[in-house]
């Protein structure tokens, strides 16, 4: 989002508020909106009317009424992430970000601080600095907010006393002294009073800085993006005819006038602007915040999401990097999941590599986790599915933020910061790879695939596994079974049945039945795999065609009377725990190439139609 200068070229600042209720937030926002006069007389009359029915405040004027007011229409209609409030002084006009306190809603609170300058930290003076009020500034700082006001509100509760104040003041800056903060300022306010939001407050002779409104008049906001070099993250690629292709596009940061060298990120391939086209005709300039179509000189091959940069001055790319990541879902992260990573308008599969270590935000503490819980901070490694182009976000918060989505759910998981890049992008050369794939499968006359049998324990995955196998081996061809027998011996002996064991089995099982299709060879993999999303990743990890997935369908009355292992009977008797199906979950297949119904059909009708379906697919 553009920050600095408005379009009318006024001063703008974005700033977020952090504090619960009970610090006084609405009543400060009320404050901030009323005495900059940006209330209408009927607002006015509604609130005093409402003062005197659901005021907190004997009937007296209430201003947090003003922004609940407008919070109970929020909470009534569609739900909005964060309230955007607008007022404006002779000098500057503001965007307040106004999230809600509770650490439930630390997601909202990052998406407001994304794009704040400044952040206001509210605080009881009573209760001084708490966990929350860490948090927080933690979260903002971590979200590029390098200015901070701590507003010690309810002054007027503490008897306007000085201590009561420094002391607060004193512990806040030792603590955001590690966090990195070019700038803190104290102020005790009353928001109730109004004492020293706009107006210097008589009752604190001892304080000599600036007020509230002071210190958000005159913080200093000159990253001046339109001095920054020139990215623009391409949003589509506009094509309506054979004549005219342009990239549009937001200006992320920088300046762009036909005739610059630019630089299509992360193919690295360079040209010049020709021609910087809008709906209302050709422009000699565009800048941050303008959204352009850019035709090019050359024909040069750029997609969705690419980066077109400034080529003196390129951004970074890679496919694995070192970043910090907030975790905003009730789930927990599988580091060894596959996650969307949206960063711009680019998108790649993601997967957490090495969780390095998790942040306790009232201490900074660095703790060793394999998981991360909703709203935990941790410093990770990622991997990534292809190159992408950013910028570290410490210098450029457009381009270098990202977010992660569950690819199943859809639903917005986390949130992060890219600190630096783990290597340079090299063109890995597939190419030269599925060549000699497809020589190595000539040499055996056949078509590699994986076969994936999923199922609950004692569904008989193994046994109609072990009988195709068979019966490929009497057709000649070439193929490798893996399964628990095997692999949970030997290369996954680390790893056990909780969540986060069976994502990891998976994941090793399919990047291991990857390695044997490219040597060329028909591959059974059969594991429960519960979770489709690694069943999803095992199928992505190959190519089109290639994963069979295979859903070996018995119900679980009939796999516990089988019971051939006898571990039901001790999963019942509590004895294991974790056993699929009794107190771990399966999740079935939606679109399974084959499902096999073990209890009404036998295993040998089973297998053969396994081999019909390689047969009629042209494996064999
Ligand atoms: S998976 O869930 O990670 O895919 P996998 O197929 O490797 O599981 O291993 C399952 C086999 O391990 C079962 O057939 C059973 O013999 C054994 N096992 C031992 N404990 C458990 C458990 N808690 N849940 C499921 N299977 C278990």
């Amino acid at each position: 989002m553009a920050r600095g200068p408005g379009p009318e070229g006024q001063d703008l600042l974005r700033f977020i508020t952090c504090g619960g209720v009970d610090d006084g937030k609405s009543t400060l926002i009320g404050r901030l909106l009323f005495d900059s006069r940006q209330i209408f007389e009927d607002q006015l009359a509604a609130v005093d009317a409402d003062s005197k029915t659901a005021g907190s405040r004997d009937g007296a004027r209430d201003l947090a009424l003003l922004v609940d007011g407008l919070q109970a229409e929020r909470e009534q209609g569609i739900t909005i992430d964060v309230a955007y409030r607008f007022f404006s002084t002779g000098g500057r006009r503001f965007i307040v970000a106004d999230t809600p306190g509770h650490e439930q809603y630390t997601r909202n609170m990052a998406t407001g601080a994304s794009t704040a300058d400044l952040a206001v930290i509210l605080v009881d003076a009573r209760k001084g600095v708490l966990t929350q009020t860490r948090r927080h500034s933690f979260i903002a700082a971590l979200l590029g907010v390098r200015r901070m006001v701590l507003a010690v509100n309810k002054m007027d509760l503490a008897g306007w006393d000085e201590t009561v104040f420094k002391t607060a003041a004193a512990a806040y800056r030792d603590f955001a002294g590690g966090l990195g903060v070019d700038d803190v300022t104290c102020i005790p306010v009353s928001a109730l009073t109004g004492a020293n939001v706009f107006e210097a407050g008589a009752e604190t002779p001892w304080y000599r800085g600036p007020t509230l409104i002071d210190a958000l008049e005159t913080a200093d906001v000159s990253t001046d993006i339109a001095r920054r070099p020139f990215r623009m993250p391409v949003q589509w690629v506009n094509r309506p005819g054979p004549d005219f292709r342009g990239y549009s596009g937001a200006i992320a940061t920088g300046v762009l006038r036909p005739g610059d060298a630019v630089v299509a990120c992360p193919s690295g391939r360079r040209t010049t602007v020709a021609r910087i086209v809008t709906f209302d005709g050709d422009l000699p300039a565009a800048v941050a915040g303008q959204s352009v179509t850019v035709v090019l000189a050359d024909e040069i091959d750029i997609a969705r999401g690419d980066i077109l940069a400034d080529a003196r001055n390129p951004p970074d790319s890679t496919d694995q990097f070192a970043g910090h990541l907030l975790w905003m879902h009730d789930e927990p992260l599988l580091p060894e999941r596959q996650y969307l990573l949206k960063i711009g308008a680019a998108r790649a599969t993601a997967q957490v590599t090495d969780l390095r270590y998790k942040i306790n935000v009232n201490t900074m503490e660095h703790i060793a986790s394999r998981t991360l819980e909703l709203n935990e901070v941790a410093c990770c490694n990622f991997a990534l599915d292809r190159p992408i182009a950013f910028d570290p976000y410490a210098e450029a918060r457009e381009t270098g933020g990202f977010i992660l989505i569950d690819r199943f759910t859809n639903a917005t998981v986390g949130a992060g910061t890219i600190d630096f890049g783990l290597r340079r992008a090299a063109n890995l050369a597939r190419h030269e790879m599925a060549l000699d794939k497809a020589l190595r499968a000539r040499q055996k006359s056949q078509r590699p695939c994986v076969l994936w049998f999923t199922g609950l324990s004692g569904s008989g995955k193994s046994a109609t596994a072990n009988l195709v196998e068979g019966k490929l081996a009497a057709l000649g061809r070439h193929s490798y079974l893996l399964d628990g027998d095997n692999v949970r011996h030997g290369l996954n002996r680390d790893l056990g049945f909780k969540d986060v064991d069976r994502v990891e089995n998976i994941r090793r099982v399919a990047e291991v039945s990857r390695l044997f299709v490219d040597a060329g060879l028909i591959v059974l993999a059969s594991f429960i795999s519960p979770f489709r999303d690694e069943r999803r990743m095992a199928r992505e990890l190959v190519e089109d065609g290639e994963f069979i997935e295979i859903f070996v369908d018995a119900p679980l009355e009939v796999c516990e009377r089988r019971d051939p292992k006898g571990l039901y009977r001790k999963a019942r008797a509590g004895e294991i725990e974790n056993f699929t199906g009794i107190d771990s979950d399966y999740e079935p297949p939606e679109n399974a190439e084959i499902v096999l119904k073990t209890a009404e059909h036998s295993a040998e009708a089973l297998a053969d139609r396994v081999i019909a379906h390689l047969k009629d697919g042209g494996y064999l």
